[in-house]
């Protein structure tokens, strides 16, 4: 394991994956192409839809064994194939959350002949019921107005007012604009807040994460700053 730790491969997926030992990764963070025909520099978007479901298929069974028995796996899709990989991948782990990541989009025309798309689908999927989930990382503190709105006497000394409530499964942050300081020159960049309330919540320190489709690195500089 010590000789594949914080590197980068530029690889096929399937090749790096046979070489991570089974039950080894605390989480994986998968955000493969979504068979959109989105350009990344090379073909792997321009699948028929029949072909990138199995091959969906072939990288998502090749990566299930090297998670730990604690182990979360999270996979970013589209609205387009989701049903049919959230679908397969439950004959497989459970489903905890669909989460929606609401891209913030702002309202400017869009879409004539269909409602505007502007969410991202982010299934979250673990082996068994003793998954690693770090809630208190991850709380989000009220500002001082809303926490004092709240200040009924039932509430008080309550965790989720005092270090902040639990967070809900449509998460509302803003998709990265052309002069974002963290813009890269790539299509389908996550946002790191999106990816550090995954790992945060999903990965414990110095635990070991997996990013099978690595895009920019959005997966490895969130993860270094959290000594993942
Ligand atoms: C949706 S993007 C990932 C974006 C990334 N999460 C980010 O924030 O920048 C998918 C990436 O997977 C890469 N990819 C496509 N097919 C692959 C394969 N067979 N093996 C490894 N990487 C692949 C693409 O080149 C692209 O960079």
């Amino acid at each position: 394991m010590q000789e594949i730790l914080n590197k980068i491969f530029n690889e096929d997926v399937l090749q790096g994956i046979s070489r991570i030992p089974d039950k080894s990764l605390d989480l994986i963070l998968a955000d493969p192409p979504y068979c959109l025909g989105k350009d990344y520099g090379n073909d792997s978007d321009k699948l028929e839809p029949k072909e990138y479901l199995q091959w969906s298929k072939q990288w998502i069974n090749a990566v299930i064994p090297k998670m730990k028995e604690t182990g979360s796996f999270y996979i970013f899709l589209t609205w387009q194939y989701s049903p049919e990989i959230f679908s397969y991948m439950k004959t497989k782990l459970i489903m905890i959350n669909e989460i929606i990541w609401d891209r913030r989009v702002p309202s400017m025309g869009g879409s004539t002949r269909k409602f505007s798309s502007v969410h991202d689908n982010i299934g979250f999927f673990v082996k068994n019921k003793k998954y690693y989930f770090d809630l208190d990382s991850i709380r989000i503190p009220y500002d001082p107005e809303t926490k004092k709105a709240r200040t009924r006497s039932i509430f008080v000394g309550k965790k989720w007012l005092e270090i902040g409530y639990n967070p809900k499964d449509l998460w509302s942050v803003s998709r990265l604009h052309a002069q974002d300081p963290e813009r890269e020159k790539h299509p389908t960049q996550k946002p790191l807040k999106i990816v550090e309330r995954i790992i945060k919540a999903s990965c414990p320190k110095n635990g070991i994460v997996l990013d099978p489709f690595m895009g920019s690195e959005t997966t490895i500089i969130e993860s270094r700053l959290l000594k993942r």
